[in-house]
């Protein structure tokens, strides 16, 4: 077995998704939870900013010092609301919810479905960081899509049900909302897809993957 990665979170299909991917780079994941402590989150519109400040908070609570730690913010970035709600993703999705969403964004409506996703274009964002001990290396990931008129539910969390990520090109990187590409979600959201579907298209999965080719980038660094 390789080295344990602690990943910081209280949601066990993030635990999963992490140990889907990394687990192939030789790397064993556990869940790092820490009863009792609030996680302060600094007032910041930076997600490497709030992820490197739980690192810092949750350093004291490895299991074993040895061991590597990983935290992964993420959140839904709009354009027409510039950039809200960000940072700020799990605060909205409390107070307004996806139906809030949706009425944020009831004036931008076409009758043409490319116009459409472009006037409701978002993306998702994912920061995976992670502590080796000395040094906090961090891996970006993105999603482009566009925020849908009307809800669709199904096994995803969040804001899933009204995000409907842009189609990829064939070499599985995402285009901008309403362009054409080789695989495409045909108008689903997150929310109406199955699981594997989403890995497909997942900022969180690319965030991870790029941590990965940094790490395989250092000396001694994972293969
Ligand atoms: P977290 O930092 O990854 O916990 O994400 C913060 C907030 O962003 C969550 O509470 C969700 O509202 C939203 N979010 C992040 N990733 C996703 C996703 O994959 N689907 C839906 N909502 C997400």
């Amino acid at each position: 077995m390789g080295r344990t990665i602690w990943f910081l979170t209280t949601n066990q299909g993030k635990v999963e998704e992490a140990r889907d991917h990394v687990s192939g780079y030789g790397y064993d994941i556990q869940q790092l939870v820490v009863p009792g402590v609030e996680l302060v989150e600094p007032q910041t519109d930076d997600l490497v900013t709030v992820a490197k400040a739980k690192i810092e908070q949750a350093v004291p609570h490895l299991p074993n010092p040895d061991d590597l730690l990983l935290v992964e913010d993420a959140g839904l970035f709009v354009q027409a609301l510039h950039g809200f709600p960000g940072v700020y993703s799990a605060h909205a999705l409390k107070t307004i919810e996806c139906q809030g969403m949706i009425r944020l964004l009831s004036h931008l409506q076409s009758e043409d479905p490319v116009q459409e996703k472009k006037l409701r274009a978002a993306e998702f964002q994912a920061v995976a960081a992670l502590w080796d001990g000395t040094t906090v290396h961090i891996g970006h990931g993105r999603c482009p899509g566009s925020i849908a008129t009307t809800a669709m539910e199904g096994e995803g969390f969040g804001f899933d049900p009204v995000f409907i990520p842009a189609d990829l090109d064939e070499h599985r990187q995402p285009l901008s909302p309403g362009d054409i590409g080789a695989f495409s979600a045909h108008g689903k959201t997150f929310g109406a897809m199955k699981m594997s579907e989403k890995h497909l298209y997942s900022h969180r999965r690319r965030a991870l993957d790029d941590l990965m080719t940094v790490l395989s980038g250092l000396p001694g660094g994972v293969e």
